[in-house]
């Protein structure tokens, strides 16, 4: 059985909801001009059990892209592809404590840091199955599509925002090829990465999505298997570490789930064999998090004890 319940569960989250929608902090992102369009008031929270049971208060149906919240789905995905000792050989899994888009590569071997970073996202997508670019991104869009258990779609407005404003990816994509890291066309990576990140997305999806991932890989809603349950804990292993970049230590000390930001304002967290935590709100810390996505989960962490630690 699947759907939406009302419970005290649901009034639980009504109630955080209505207090955290008070919250004015922030800012929402304008360095990807379409992405400043978006609506500070919006803030949706959703989260899926691994039985199948959607809890939703706010804005939970507004499509958003999905922006970084891509990158441990498509890591996922990578891994699936092919393997994790060939993901390693060119992405690396160490914690930098640097910002998203940081022009930083390992001295040693120009392998980007981890995959939840700009530079470890573009490689990462260069490596799911696909000959060619178009190969690539129709991987990635029915894999994501597959995590959420819907068919979505790739915004070409921001799309379009995202490549006219994407010089530092496209120096640390140059970088990375030079480097011998990325080794396919510099171009072709970034027309991946873009549609990657402008991908729709509501805050319902991302509940389902991090299901999928805290599940080993099966979709909750439609018992797809979607990728391995070693493909999932590596996702998951990669956003303990790294997911909210500089705040990841931080975080994890608070709310310690594994976790992944995105500039759009949308926020996952999951608890490994139980459920996925979906948050959306654009404005942004400083440091590129949801400020309401931050309060949401780590106050639902405290309320329900889901600390792994
Ligand atoms: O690469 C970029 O700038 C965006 N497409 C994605 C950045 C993002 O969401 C980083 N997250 N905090």
């Amino acid at each position: 059985m699947s759907g939406t319940i009302i419970s005290p569960i649901h009034d639980l989250l009504n109630d955080l909801h209505g207090r955290l929608q008070e919250e004015r902090g922030g800012e929402v992102a304008t360095y990807i001009p379409e992405l400043g369009k978006a609506d500070p008031e919006w803030f949706g929270v959703a989260v899926a059990t691994l039985d199948g049971v959607l809890y939703e208060a706010g804005d939970t149906e507004v499509p958003f892209t999905i922006q970084s919240v891509s990158k441990p789905f498509v890591y996922a995905l990578a891994l699936q592809d092919r393997g994790m000792e060939r993901v390693l050989q060119q992405v690396g899994v160490e914690p930098t404590g640097d910002a998203f888009n940081a022009v930083r590569l390992e001295p040693e071997t120009g392998r980007p840091y981890n995959p939840m970073v700009n530079a470890g996202a573009i490689v990462t997508s260069s490596l799911v199955d696909g000959a060619d670019a178009e190969a690539r991104l129709d991987r990635i869009l029915a894999g994501l599509s597959a995590f959420a258990g819907r068919p979505l779609a790739v915004d070409h407005k921001v799309l379009v925002s995202e490549a006219a404003t994407g010089d530092r990816n496209r120096a640390l994509a140059y970088l990375m090829h030079g480097a011998g890291s990325l080794r396919c066309d510099v171009d072709d990576s970034l027309t991946v990465y873009f549609a990657q990140c402008s991908t729709l997305v509501t805050t319902r999806d991302l509940a389902v999505m991090t299901a999928t991932l805290a599940g080993g890989g099966v979709n909750p809603i439609t018992g797809q298997q979607v990728v391995s349950v070693e493909a999932a804990a590596g996702a998951l292993t990669v956003m303990a570490t790294c997911g909210t970049y500089d705040y990841a230590g931080e975080w994890l000390m608070r709310a310690g789930l594994p976790a992944k930001s995105g500039v759009s304002g949308g926020l996952i967290a999951a608890l490994p064999s139980q459920l996925g935590l979906g948050v959306f709100s654009p404005p942004l810390d400083p440091r590129g998090n949801s400020v309401r996505g931050v309060a949401a989960c780590q106050e639902l962490s405290g309320r329900f004890g889901l600390h792994l630690m």
